[in-house]
């Protein structure tokens, strides 16, 4: 098996990506009966709490023929202080695929470095890039694309906004951001993918919403980040997504949210359970996404052609 990471969106370029959803859609709609992880075993590393990813992960690789393994980080040597990269070398040799949902987005790329086998980022404090090429089939499918379109971020420069970040510059679409003064996204980052794409940062809810296609929030505190609740309430006042926010958006507007959701800060029951939330097709589609991905990273989606 050819060793492929995927650890950031701008891992793959534009032609990749769009490989890849399109191949996604295809298994949406049934029509892929490929084995590619037969008799192959994915790895499931969590240090963090999980639903969708870790299900979505596990029923996909025993979709695409194979199994998964749940590791969480209590049980195994690594939570006990085993290094990265001994345990890298040492699931190797059993594992065909490492999934790893943790904090420090440089364990995982260490864990990449020693692991002779393709590694799949499940979400790091930097970045959740399987969410956002769900976030991206969703669009595709609500809207038909994102060419010409607009996405807005209101909300935290989080490892959610990271990631639309080198999507919106690697495929192209415009991107507004709002984000609470003190809780923008990596400047570093910002920097190195705002020129390649049209990306602007703002502290205006309205501003990022007014005429956008798809709006798009999460939670004011990520995992890790609980005891900053209190703190963060005060600072996001202002940023919940209610219908006010949603009337100043395109039309055929969407509403998108990685989930879990706090109903009543980050956005309003009516939006989430309201016409235009796309949120349940957007869980879905994490299933659809991820099995393209290991389908591909397994060497064995078959021609591009097929993919169509
Ligand atoms: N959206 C997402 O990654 O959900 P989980 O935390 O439940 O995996
Ligand atoms: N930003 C959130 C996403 C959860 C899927 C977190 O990191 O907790």
């Amino acid at each position: 098996m050819p060793k492929r990471d995927f650890l950031s969106i701008s891992d793959f370029d534009a032609d990749e990506l769009t490989e890849l959803l399109r191949l996604a859609a295809r298994m949406k709609r049934g029509k892929y009966d490929r084995k590619p992880l037969k008799g192959r075993t994915l790895g499931m590393i969590f240090t963090k709490s999980s639903t969708r990813t870790r299900v979505s992960f596990e029923v996909g690789a025993t979709q695409l023929g194979g199994h998964a393994l749940f590791l969480s980080s209590r049980d195994i040597q690594l939570g006990r202080g085993e290094p990265i990269k001994d345990t890298a070398r040492v699931l190797s040799r059993y594992l065909d695929m490492i999934m790893i949902r943790t904090f420090d987005h440089a364990d995982v790329e260490e864990l990449a470095r020693y692991a002779s086998v393709p590694v799949i980022n499940g979400l790091t404090d930097l970045s959740h890039p399987c969410q956002i090429l769900a976030d991206l089939l969703t669009v595709k499918e609500s809207l038909g694309g994102w060419k010409g379109r607009t996405v807005a971020w209101i909300g935290d420069g989080n490892n959610m906004a990271h990631s639309w970040i080198e999507a919106a510059a690697v495929l192209g679409f415009a991107l507004r951001l709002a984000c609470p003064a003190g809780y923008e996204p990596d400047r570093a980052l910002l920097e190195q993918y705002r020129t390649a794409g049209d990306i602007t940062l703002s502290h205006d809810p309205a501003e990022a919403a007014r005429g956008a296609d798809v709006i798009n929030t999460d939670v004011w505190a990520s995992m890790g980040q609980e005891a900053e609740q209190a703190e963060r309430e005060q600072a996001f006042r202002g940023y919940i997504v209610d219908d006010r926010l949603m009337a100043l958006a395109a039309r055929d507007a969407i509403f998108l949210h990685c989930l879990p959701a706090h109903r009543g800060e980050e956005v309003a029951e009516s939006v989430i359970e309201g016409p235009r939330s796309r949120v349940w097709d957007e869980a879905e589609n994490r299933l659809h996404v991820q099995k393209a991905l290991m389908a591909m990273l397994a060497g064995m989606a078959g021609e591009k052609e097929e993919a169509a």
